[in-house]
């Protein structure tokens, strides 16, 4: 790798970093108001598609503040450890569910601090488009799931209809980030959402990525008209 394509990785962990930092105590509350509340089923879909259960030891990487490790609870899952390198965020997700304490890491999910084969599932919504490598993030999930083991992914994505995708970007590109700024006082952080998401959708592939790091069975489903799709890969 070069030493100007290693910057712009450095440079966009500690960008990342500092937006999930710096919008942590309105995170939940946007997330449902600009999603109007469909963010829940989308995590929830993404669970039951999984297939999780009371047997599975869960690793929710990026589990930010902690909302699908809290809705896995709800499907009977026992043993689950949150990750996420924000330590913001992760602080909310103390906040929210006392049973999680002392089992949440403060981590990068390129290198994640697990024995091989240790998680039956990896969950990880809404945080793959933010990692600084993508590749390497996919390696370690391989890395740390047991035989078997799945590989579930929550993603947005922009939609292929015309007319729903033109209505989709005028609401992404310019009234959200409206409505983000002012409530999270931050509006670079909600310029980087609809940005993100575009550039993800253009340049990334994941089911090559999943591919080139091992993963050999792999399911896409849509939501939403093709807002979001879950990507679940099996070890
Ligand atoms: C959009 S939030 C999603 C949070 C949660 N999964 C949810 O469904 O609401 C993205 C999270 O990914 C985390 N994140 C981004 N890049 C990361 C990385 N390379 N390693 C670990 N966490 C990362 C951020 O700190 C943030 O909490």
């Amino acid at each position: 790798m070069s030493e100007s394509d290693n910057f712009k990785l450095v440079e966009k962990k500690s960008k990342v970093k500092n937006i999930f930092d710096s919008i942590s105590g309105r995170y939940d509350l946007l997330n449902h108001l600009l999603s109007f509340g469909i963010d829940i089923y989308w995590r929830r879909k993404a669970l039951k598609l999984s297939g999780i259960n009371k047997n599975s030891f869960l690793l929710d990487v990026a589990c930010g503040t902690g909302d699908v490790a809290i809705e896995a609870k709800k499907f009977g899952v026992e043993k689950i450890v949150g990750a996420d390198f924000s330590h913001n965020m992760l602080r909310l997700f103390h906040k929210k569910s006392n049973w999680i304490i002392g089992n949440n890491v403060q981590m990068v999910a390129e290198q994640m601090p697990f024995k091989d084969n240790s998680f039956t599932n990896i969950t990880v919504a809404f945080g793959v488009r933010n990692f600084y490598n993508i590749q390497e993030g996919f390696n370690s999930f391989y890395r740390v799931l047991k035989a078997q083991g799945k590989a579930t992914i929550v993603e947005f994505q922009m939609p292929k209809n015309k007319f729903f995708a033109a209505l989709y970007k005028f609401y992404f590109k310019k009234i959200l980030p409206i409505i983000g700024g002012i409530i999270s006082g931050n509006k670079s952080a909600y310029n980087y959402l609809p940005n993100s998401v575009e550039e993800f959708d253009e340049k990334v592939n994941l089911e090559i990525l999943l591919r080139n790091s091992g993963f050999k069975r792999i399911d896409i489903y849509q939501l939403s008209f093709g807002t979001v799709q879950v990507v679940i890969a099996e070890k």
